[in-house]
């Protein structure tokens, strides 16, 4: 199965990221209301983009890390189809987000930002998570972390436990090959795409490269 395409949202406000879709918003397949957007704006650039495109699925990446039910609850209320748990969060968040999101057929995805082990990974599965992020943190690009073989071996691992993996963090074509023979359910692209000079044609490079290799 190709890879799904997510166009990350984080901008610094409703009226940037309104721009950012506006070339590509009808030609990926889902929509993340990032932290950084989420932060400046709030739940209602959940609701404005759902409005938008109601047949995307919108992601608000909240990465949270307590109070699991109620933060959920609200980002759900305001249309969003999945939103994402920190992997540091204590079990119980992980639970309570999941239950208020299958409830409502939404779903939860376990951010992979920072420490965690396959031992934690075996809890999360046990309490029903079926989406983990694997994530090359920004602040960690930016010091100089590169995708290094360890990535891919853990991506795979995960794969095989199961999961399904969406792959993150400073995201563009000449890394989409280094994934070529794991089952990746979604690659996210934020900067890739919101600042090329030509946003569709970084879309079609994307989608080019998961056709060559899946
Ligand atoms: C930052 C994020 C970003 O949304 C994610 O890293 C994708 O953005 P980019 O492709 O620009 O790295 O979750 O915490």
């Amino acid at each position: 199965m190709l890879p799904k395409l997510q166009i990350a949202l984080d901008n610094l406000s409703f009226t940037d990221a309104i721009k950012a879709l506006r070339d590509v918003g009808r030609e990926v397949d889902i929509i993340e209301v990032g932290s950084v957007l989420l932060c400046a704006e709030g739940k209602k650039a959940v609701e404005y983009i759902k409005t938008l495109y109601p047949d995307k699925i919108v992601l608000a990446d909240a990465k949270i890390a307590d109070a699991g039910n109620i933060i959920s609850s609200m980002l759900f209320d305001a249309g969003a189809d999945w939103t994402t748990v920190i992997c540091c969060a204590e079990l119980p968040t992980v639970a309570g987000a999941l239950e208020v999101a299958k409830a409502r057929g939404r779903d939860v995805q376990i951010e992979l930002t920072g420490y965690w082990t396959f031992e934690l990974a075996e809890g999360w599965k046990k309490v029903g998570i079926t989406q983990v992020v694997y994530h090359r943190a920004r602040d960690a690009e930016a010091a100089g972390a590169a995708w290094r073989p360890e990535d891919i071996d853990r991506v795979r691992k995960l794969c095989e436990m199961g999961f399904q993996v969406t792959v993150t963090g400073g995201i563009t074509t000449e890394y989409i090959r280094l994934f070529k023979d794991l089952p990746v359910y979604v690659f996210v692209a934020g900067r890739a795409i919101r600042e090329a000079k030509d946003p569709a044609a970084a879309v079609r490079g994307l989608r080019a490269e998961f056709n060559r290799y899946w």
